[in-house]
């Protein structure tokens, strides 16, 4: 008894941890200490459970217990330690996957005991027995979604198999037949529960998640992974009805509405309606690449750039997917400092989906010791572009493209942008003049006020770099009479 009121008492106490977590992480200057919160609930909720576990488990159990945990965290080192940052969202999925699988094989679990007719003890009849049938199916049916729709995702994202959406003839009804199919089997299953409807559920739910994420294009696929995030999140929670741990409830419901959110959030950054993400592509429009006549670009070198950055009072950096492939963080925290130290005031702008994941820009610049204070959401620095001297677009683009605000008739018509060409001067820092992530011209390469900067990202700034130290160097044949 003891052990079980020490345990529940633990588990408050990481539920609170798990939601000072959630907070802390919701901010650039206290992710850190949301992070040591999380590790510090999620430690407490292992100690506590394997706690209440030790008073019914062998020796052998806790031993296997204890295995399992070391494996398990030797990998989840080993994973986190080596993966880039632009292959987080695929660690991520299948990371989801082994959620669904665990909150299936509950599932299957909760079945098994009870038709052995233990359920760890307790004896249930009557109603009590209807809801943990019900119990059993949503688990097994939730879990099995994400399990094959994560591993779909993983392939995906990692480029093992097609991007593209997989489009079978009535993809809707096919997804609609399984959900009806499920309300069915699971009210079949509470009436007159067998091993063959569980099967059944298993195999539909299975073919279910495979066919929604397959069906997305590449393009919402982040989306898709938050998505998951929070199916893993319902998974959980459904495990933690099942095996009546208070803690799993907690956590799977947090998880799961703050995945549902941040996919909400990522897809109005995106102009993407949730709905049809979700329901796997519905009304998916065609990201054509616009070709149109868009005129002459003009170009400028990193001298220029450097003699342009001097004469500025102002400087607005915003940063996109580029900056994090060519791994230009370091010296364009470095161009800032520099440029701060001159007496020049230099802001980042962030939009909400640059780069390939949520919060990616802003990860990259804290690696590198970007004062929070000067990195600025869109919102917060959309309307001070205009009184910008220059503008420094480093490897974005769709995030800063006008067509979204000008043209209705592009791919990308009202999703919101950094208007970065209100600014007197952008440099566009990029290899080419290919088209970004949603294959669609950018307008702003040809606008009078704009130069194109081309080569690698962190090449260029590491030339600005070295362009402002020659300005500073004293010019040699004045050097003896300057005193
Ligand atoms: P993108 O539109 O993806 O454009 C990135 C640009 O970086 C490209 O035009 C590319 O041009 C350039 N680039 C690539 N490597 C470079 C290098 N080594 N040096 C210099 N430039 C380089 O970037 P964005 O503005 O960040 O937009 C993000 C896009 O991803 C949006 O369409 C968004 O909807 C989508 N998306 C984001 C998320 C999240 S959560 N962030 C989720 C889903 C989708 P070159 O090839 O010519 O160099």
């Amino acid at each position: 008894m003891t052990t079980v009121t020490a345990a529940e008492a633990a588990y408050v106490v990481a539920a609170l941890l798990f939601i000072l977590s959630l907070a802390g992480l919701s901010q650039h200057r206290t992710s850190r200490s949301g992070v040591v919160w999380g590790i510090a609930g999620m430690v407490i909720a292992l100690a506590a459970t394997v706690g209440l576990a030790s008073r019914s488990i062998t020796a052998t159990g806790l031993v296997l217990i204890a295995v399992a945990t070391a494996v398990g965290a030797g990998i989840g080192l080993w994973r986190a330690r080596v993966v880039e940052m632009t292959g987080m969202p695929e660690l991520i999925a299948i990371m989801h996957s082994l959620v669904g699988l665990a909150a299936a094989f509950v599932g299957w679990n909760g079945y098994l005991d009870v038709d052995a007719g233990s359920n760890g003890g307790e004896k249930l009849s009557g109603s009590l027995l209807g809801i943990h049938h019900a119990e059993v199916f949503i688990g097994v049916f939730i879990g099995a979604v994400t399990f094959t729709g994560s591993v779909v995702a993983y392939l995906k994202l990692s480029a093992r198999i097609k991007s593209n959406p997989l489009t079978l003839p009535g993809k809707h009804i096919l997804n609609v037949g399984a959900l009806v199919a499920f309300v069915v089997l699971t009210v079949a299953f509470v009436a007159r529960p067998n091993i063959g409807l569980l099967i059944a559920v298993t195999v539909i739910a299975l073919a279910l998640g495979a066919h929604l994420v397959a069906s997305i294009g590449g393009g919402d696929m982040p989306v898709v992974v938050s998505m998951l995030n929070s199916y893993s999140g319902w998974a959980a929670a459904a495990s933690g009805f099942l095996l009546a741990n208070n803690l799993l409830i907690v956590t799977g419901a947090l998880v799961g509405s703050s995945g549902a959110y941040l996919s909400y959030i990522m897809c109005k950054a995106m102009n993407r309606s949730f709905i049809s993400v979700i329901a796997g592509g519905f009304g998916t429009p065609a990201a054509a690449a616009d070709d149109g006549e868009q005129g002459e670009h003009r170009e400028i070198n990193a001298e220029e750039t450097a003699e342009l950055l001097r004469d500025a009072s102002s400087v607005i950096i915003t940063p996109g997917y580029g900056m994090a492939v060519a791994q230009a963080q370091y010296p364009v925290a470095e161009l800032a400092r520099k440029l701060r130290e001159r007496g020049v005031e230099v802001r980042f702008g962030i939009h909400p989906v640059a780069g390939r994941l949520p919060g990616h820009m802003n990860v990259l610049l804290a690696e590198a010791n970007v004062p929070y204070d000067v990195v600025l959401e869109m919102d917060e620095i959309n309307d001070d572009f205009a009184a910008t001297s220059v503008v420094l677009v480093i490897g974005a683009n769709d995030t800063v493209n006008p067509a979204a605000t000008d043209n209705p008739a592009s791919p990308i018509a009202g999703m919101p942008v950094l208007h970065v060409w209100e600014a007197a001067n952008v440099v566009v820092f990029k290899r080419s003049m290919a088209a970004g992530y949603a294959g669609v011209q950018n307008p702003l390469f040809f606008r009078e006020n704009t130069q194109m900067l081309f080569g690698d990202a962190k090449q260029r700034v590491e030339d600005i770099l070295r362009g402002l130290d020659a300005l500073d160097a004293p010019v040699p044949e004045m050097a003896g009479t300057s005193r």
